[in-house]
């Protein structure tokens, strides 16, 4: 234990705050991943429906990333509970590559969502309510092209990551029982 977590001691669970963010993170999440398959797999007809799935889609995911940076401060001042003793270094190691990665994407999706979008021109009005200037203003499609296949990657990454972590989560739960689902339940 090193730093902060050091001078808390080590919790035995997340602080409430960030056990809520997790899980409310998780169900966002999901969304993300309906609503942006679905856009890009079987696009409705209907341009009203078109407009409010990419306006919640866009939307949830800008408030997903002021969450992760939220989320990120209460971490790094509040620690974290600490694997049991009798875990192997390697499953320790992974545990972390496993949750850095996930912040790492949970950072980074919303980043390369917002510049695809603005690549192809989109003003986007958070929940039809406050605009969010444009970084990059409309690009040429070959950069458009690029910043979507950038999105797609990082989505494809984020599911494998999930499904990890989902299995190490379970893991724990059913087989091992040591307390380590509980540290965020
Ligand atoms: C059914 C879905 C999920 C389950 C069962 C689950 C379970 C857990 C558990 C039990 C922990 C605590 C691990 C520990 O104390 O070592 C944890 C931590 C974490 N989870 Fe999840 N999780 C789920 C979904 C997600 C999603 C969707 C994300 C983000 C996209 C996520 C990101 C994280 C991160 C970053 C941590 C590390 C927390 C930290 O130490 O700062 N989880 N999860
Ligand atoms: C954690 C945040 C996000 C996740 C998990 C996510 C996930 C996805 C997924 C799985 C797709 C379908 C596959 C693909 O075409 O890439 C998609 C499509 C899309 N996403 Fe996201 N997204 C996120 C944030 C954003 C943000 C913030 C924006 C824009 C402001 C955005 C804009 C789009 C657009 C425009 C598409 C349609 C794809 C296309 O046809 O190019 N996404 N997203």
């Amino acid at each position: 234990m090193t730093g902060t977590a050091a001078r808390l001691g080590s919790p035995e669970r997340y602080v409430p705050s960030l056990r809520a963010l997790h899980w409310l993170t998780a169900l966002l999440i999901a969304g993300m991943f309906v609503v942006g398959l679905w856009l890009k797999y079987a696009l409705p007809q209907s341009a009203s429906l078109r407009h409010l799935l990419f306006t919640l889609h866009e939307s949830t995911g800008v408030t997903i990333w002021v969450l992760v940076l939220i989320r990120i401060a209460v971490r790094l001042t509040t620690g974290a509970p600490r694997l049991p003793a009798d875990t192997p270094g390697g499953i320790r190691l992974l545990a972390t590559a496993n949750q850095v990665g996930l912040y790492v994407l949970l950072f980074l999706m919303p980043v390369m969502g917002f510049l695809d979008a603005n690549s192809a021109g989109v003003q986007l009005v958070w929940y039809e309510a406050v605009p969010v200037p444009s970084a990059i203003g409309k690009q040429p499609d070959a950069i458009h092209h690029q910043l979507a296949s950038a999105h797609w990657w990082g989505a494809l990454v984020l599911f494998l990551l999930l499904v990890l972590h989902v299995f190490g989560a379970l893991y724990h739960a059913t087989i091992r029982r040591d307390g380590v689902f509980h540290h965020m339940a």
